[in-house]
């Protein structure tokens, strides 16, 4: 399939979907209690839905370059804002085309100074975010960032000033967490070895219970974690760390970061099933990104993708197309003409055609467990 038809084939999945809305407001125009339902179904369809996001570059929407006041230079951006947004991809990312589909604005970071908007949310997530404590901006801060715009949030409200969230929506808001790629990439490039870094998983996993516990404790109900992905396929991975002796897998990744990477999405799924029973009241989402992705590289001529394991924006050509410290937006890396065709935008991050594929995935509820749609989630009870 070109990638053409694999648009045309996603119109066609929105246009299956709508007739199935279609069918059932049809079967549910049966009896007069029925329209009455239908009735609150729409209105509970035009409330708002709020996000909160915490997370690292995958979902960072600007927050590293407006926390630190980095530059990320072009081309990123190029196909879509035309500018340079701190988003690390030629456009959106596969949380922007979240926001999309929840008809809420694109997510304004939360360390953003300059007219950011919190109405529909606010996302924590900033490149380089990791549970491991050292990094700049830990999963841990980015929690208590939330728990202070709470506050504020609060102390505003009798002014009309601030994000007027209320109580309500802080309950019926949905939190996603996208977190733990660098924490296992770290623990690599630190030369520990595979049994090593499967030592470390624990701690990672009780430091990600620990946030998922303090929002819930704080009053947030509608918990999204997602996994993480196969680092083990990222050109820069490949590039850097790939040896003679590594294990390679059917589709050219490294064996030993995609099983570590299945290691800790295992822990994270038996520590979401764990929660789900101890948290009252409460839903927790497990959405398997590493599937997603993972179904991106191994099928990727189906998507319309060429070269699966290889960055558009770089320098150095195939295989991958990565050079450390000539990374894309430096003045030595050069982009490639059509990033639609390529699954990585720099080495590490997503283009935006590979976003949107993901984002249509997660939307499907078919990767997540139990299978609820993040649109039929994220909706305010009033
Ligand atoms: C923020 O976004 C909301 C929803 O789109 C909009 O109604 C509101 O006017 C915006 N606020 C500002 C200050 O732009
Ligand atoms: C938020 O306010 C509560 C008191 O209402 C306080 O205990 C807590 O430490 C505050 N948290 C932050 C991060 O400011
Ligand atoms: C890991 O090993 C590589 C190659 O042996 C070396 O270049 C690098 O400096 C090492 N990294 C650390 C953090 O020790
Ligand atoms: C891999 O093998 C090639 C040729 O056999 C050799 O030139 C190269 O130095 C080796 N690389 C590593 C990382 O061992
Ligand atoms: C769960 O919801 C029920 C019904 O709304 C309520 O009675 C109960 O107190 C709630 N439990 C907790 C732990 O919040
Ligand atoms: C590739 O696509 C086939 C057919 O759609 C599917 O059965 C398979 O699970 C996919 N592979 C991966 C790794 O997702």
């Amino acid at each position: 399939m070109d990638r053409v038809a694999a648009l045309k084939h996603g119109k066609a999945h929105h246009m299956e979907m709508k007739n199935m809305h279609a069918l059932h407001l049809f079967l549910r125009l049966h009896t007069f209690a029925q329209v009455l339902l239908l009735f609150f179904s729409f209105t509970a369809a035009e409330s708002r839905c709020i996000l909160f996001n915490f997370g690292d570059s995958n979902s960072d929407t600007g927050g590293f370059s407006a926390g630190l006041g980095f530059y990320l230079g072009p081309p990123s951006g190029r196909l879509f804002f035309h500018r340079t947004t701190g988003r690390f991809s030629d456009g959106r990312l596969y949380i922007d085309f979240l926001c999309e589909g929840l008809k809420i604005n694109y997510m304004s970071p939360y360390l953003e100074s300059s007219a950011p908007n919190f109405t529909h949310g606010v996302n924590f997530a900033v490149t380089g975010g990791a549970t491991d404590p050292t990094v700049t901006f830990p999963l841990s801060t980015q929690v208590l960032q939330f728990l202070h715009f709470k506050n504020r949030t609060r102390e505003l409200w009798p002014q009309g000033s601030g994000s007027l969230i209320d109580e309500n929506g802080f309950k019926e808001a949905v939190y996603s967490f996208d977190i733990g790629q660098n924490d296992i990439s770290k623990a690599f490039t630190a030369n520990l070895s595979y049994t090593q870094v499967i030592e470390r998983i624990p701690s990672i996993l009780s430091r990600i219970k620990d946030a998922l516990k303090t929002i819930y404790e704080n009053g947030g109900t509608k918990l999204w974690v997602y996994n993480t992905g196969p680092l083990g396929c990222l050109p820069q991975t490949l590039a850097l760390r790939k040896q003679n002796d590594s294990k390679i897998d059917e589709n050219g990744c490294l064996a030993d970061y995609n099983d570590a990477a299945k290691v800790f999405n295992a822990g994270l799924l038996s520590l979401c099933d764990e929660l789900n029973s101890e948290f009252k009241n409460a839903t927790i989402v497990y959405t398997d990104m590493f599937a997603i992705k993972f179904d991106l590289i191994a099928n990727h001529s189906q998507y319309g993708f060429e070269r699966p394991l290889m960055a558009c924006c770089g320098r150095g050509g195939p295989p991958y197309n990565y050079v450390n410290r000539m990374t894309c937006g430096q003045p030595t890396a050069s982009p490639c003409p059509l990033g639609s065709r390529y699954v990585s935008w720099d080495g590490v991050h997503h283009t935006e055609a590979a976003n949107q594929l993901i984002a249509e995935k997660i939307l499907s509820s078919k990767y997540s467990r139990p299978k609820i749609m993040l649109t039929s989630l994220c909706k305010d009870s009033n």
